[in-house]
């Protein structure tokens, strides 16, 4: 038989290699990897758990609650918050940061989620996920605050993400390549399924809301009207389309056979820079996505170079393929210099 590597191993191996993985780092991972299982147990029941459905409730950035986005939230603030390896938290559903109380020690790191991702598939049994982003508390003169937090997603110590489908998988990035673990729910461990994915560089699968087109900036249109022409059109070959609605089932299935996904700005909300938020959700995406050889931008820039502003930031995202994304960037460079 195989033999199987568990996620401690693998830690354990990859610090032992590389020394990229301090003590710290290694209990936050194994900390989130059991909150997941945790959420995990929560989605399976569905509603013998009585977990569907909104909670009644709205999150600062103005959308309604499902109770498993609370619930998804505890699980993580109250296994992170005694271990001594964190200062502080931010999510997507509490307004401002979770600084570790004082009974706990603090530790070095800072953890962002999206407790859970694709909210609308919730009640319909359709893949959702969580996702997470680590940081150094590189401040050590005072107490921690949300400017803290504001790093460039270039200096991640870690991204991941646990997508709750069909099978449960975690996906985890420390900078060196991107590995996968699937949970084998008998033994309750996580199991190394996949090692050092790669993101092939080209491919025939697009993903995006089409609903929103007529909203889209004219760079967004030009790229999907030529993946839309198909083999007739200036691109030569038919392109395939998906949406989940769930960012982290778009971009595992992205990671396991390529594919770029957009969420572009749009004119329904001129004002917001895109749907999806920088600090939990593009920035973890983008670590892993790079990791595995893809490439990631709002459309201009590189998402892991934007300094963040705001906990709550909003950015344009696209990512994937490296070039199908270099090629979407090179649309909106030249429609900004009028080329
Ligand atoms: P969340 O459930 O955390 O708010 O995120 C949902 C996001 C993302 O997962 C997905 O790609 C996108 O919203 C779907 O948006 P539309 O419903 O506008 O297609
Ligand atoms: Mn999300
Ligand atoms: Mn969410």
């Amino acid at each position: 038989m195989a033999q199987r590597i568990s996620l401690t191993q693998y830690l354990v191996e990859q610090q032992r290699a590389h020394g990229h993985i301090p003590q710290q780092l290694r209990l936050l991972i194994e900390v989130v990897a059991r909150a997941c299982k945790r959420i995990a147990i929560s989605v399976n029941k569905g509603a013998l758990g009585d977990v569907l459905g909104t909670a009644g409730s709205e999150n600062v950035q103005g959308e309604v609650q499902k109770k498993l986005d609370i619930i998804a939230n505890e699980v993580l603030i109250e296994a992170n918050e005694w271990g001594g390896h964190l200062a502080a938290m931010g999510s997507e559903e509490m307004d401002s940061i979770h600084v570790v109380p004082n009974r706990y020690p603090q530790g070095e790191y800072l953890l962002l989620f999206d407790p859970l991702d694709g909210s609308s598939n919730i009640d319909v049994n359709v893949s959702i996920g969580t996702i997470f982003s680590v940081l150094r508390k590189v401040n050590n003169q005072r107490g921690i605050s949300e400017e803290d937090f504001l790093q460039p997603g270039k200096q991640q110590a870690a991204a991941g993400y646990c997508i709750y489908g069909p099978q449960v998988t975690l996906v985890l990035t420390v900078g060196d390549g991107v590995a996968m673990f699937t949970l084998d729910r008998e033994m309750g461990s996580w199991v190394l399924t996949e090692d050092d994915i790669k993101i092939p560089a080209d491919t025939k699968e697009f993903a995006i809301n089409m609903s929103n087109m007529r909203h889209w900036a004219p760079p967004v249109k030009r790229y999907i009207d030529e993946c839309l022409a198909g083999s007739t059109g200036p691109r030569e070959k038919d392109f395939n389309m998906r949406w989940v609605a769930s960012m982290v089932a778009d971009v595992h299935r992205i990671l396991t056979r390529g594919g770029i996904f957009m969420y572009p700005w749009d004119a329904r909300e001129p004002n917001k820079a895109g749907k999806l938020r920088l600090m939990y959700e593009a920035n973890p995406m983008g670590f892993i996505v790079e990791q595995a050889g893809g490439m990631v931008t709002d459309g201009k820039r590189r998402i892991l170079d934007i300094v963040p502003t705001k906990l709550h930031e909003r950015v344009a995202v696209v990512l994937g393929s490296k070039n199908e994304v270099e090629r979407v960037t090179r649309y909106h460079l030249e429609a900004a210099t009028g080329d």
